[in-house]
């Protein structure tokens, strides 16, 4: 017993000699944009297939600037509402005692650290929309007040009962920070993509893996101590969740809404889409099945799947074999 609190003790501490160490808003510079986005890629040319296509490259380096710019801020702009609307929203029910009754003093700090990193995480996002924007003179298309996964997010609040908000929220939230820990770690990593980008990238993503970690402690420990009918009400909801929360825009209407801007002619934009779309699909569904898999062996690893009902609920749905 003696150890095994000498354990703890010790990795409590780690845990704020780590934050203080490393901690992107305590020892990270402020990132600038280049003065002249045409001359580099703000954005990696692999996440935005429009600005490799011949039509779109035969009307000039602005018009690639312009697709890779509007990509550049639906990215920043989701970031900032993930942490602003979410992440930071469950962080501060940790600290304030409204997800987790009994939460200890020591993890409530640590929520705190998380609520500041997100905070300058969506600072630094809002800081480079506003360089670009004074840069390029490109205005963004439009200003996201939402998004797909936190479209899925609320759809969840109003199928499940109120009762049940606070641990969906505390699981919710860390399946979407795993996520983004994976999304940044594979975007940070495209090579086209300007040394300005990429770094926005690396320094966000390294704050990451400790609130992953940090929120997959969490759910662990309290799923433990949920009554079984609220586990298995919650865990027969996810495999549908899951869909959701992972849909893919197949539409492609923010694509069609840049090309839209460009001089372009309908069939013109028609044979832009037509021709990126197998390539576009094939890498969206590519993503929905590996951080699908991603997903369920978190969930696998924090006992989300421990009840009958719920592992049945996922081999029916296919994410699990019997
Ligand atoms: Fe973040
Ligand atoms: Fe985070």
């Amino acid at each position: 017993m003696d150890a095994d609190i000498q354990l703890e003790d010790a990795r409590l501490e780690e845990a704020v000699t780590r934050w203080y160490a490393n901690a992107t808003v305590r020892n990270s510079p402020r990132i600038f944009v280049p003065a002249n986005i045409a001359s580099e890629n703000i954005f990696p040319k692999s996440r935005q297939l429009l600005a490799g296509h011949q039509i779109v490259t035969s009307l000039g380096g602005d018009a690639v600037a312009y697709v890779l710019a509007q990509s550049t801020y639906k990215y920043m702009y989701e970031i900032g509402l993930l942490e602003t609307r979410f992440v930071i929203d469950c962080s501060l029910k940790i600290v304030n005692g409204e997800i987790i009754a009994g939460v200890t003093e020591e993890d409530r700090r640590e929520a705190i650290t998380i609520v500041i990193d997100e905070g300058y995480h969506a600072y630094v996002a809002l800081d480079f929309i506003i360089q670009l924007k004074k840069n390029s003179r490109i205005e963004p298309l439009s200003v996201p007040q939402t998004n797909g996964n936190l479209d899925a997010v609320h759809r969840g609040y109003a199928s499940l009962p109120a009762a049940l908000h606070a641990p969906y929220q505390l699981l919710a939230t860390c399946l979407a920070e795993h996520t983004l820990t994976k999304d940044l770690l594979s975007i940070g990593r495209e090579k086209e993509a300007t040394r300005t980008f990429t770094q926005v990238m690396t320094d966000h993503v390294s704050d990451e893996g400790r609130h992953a970690n940090y929120f997959a402690r969490l759910v662990r420990e309290h799923w433990a101590t949920l009554g079984k009918a609220t586990r298995e009400r919650i865990g027969v909801f996810l495999p549908g969740y899951l869909d959701d929360y992972l849909a893919a825009d197949f539409e492609r209407r923010f694509d069609r809404a840049v090309l839209s801007q460009l001089q372009l002619s309908a069939s013109e934009i028609d044979t832009v889409l037509q021709e990126t779309n197998e390539r576009y699909a094939a890498s969206a569904t590519d993503y929905i099945k590996v951080t699908r898999s991603n997903l369920v062996k978190l969930l696998e690893r924090t006992g989300v799947l421990d009840e009958a009902a719920v592992r049945h609920a996922f081999v029916d749905h296919g994410l699990l074999t019997a």
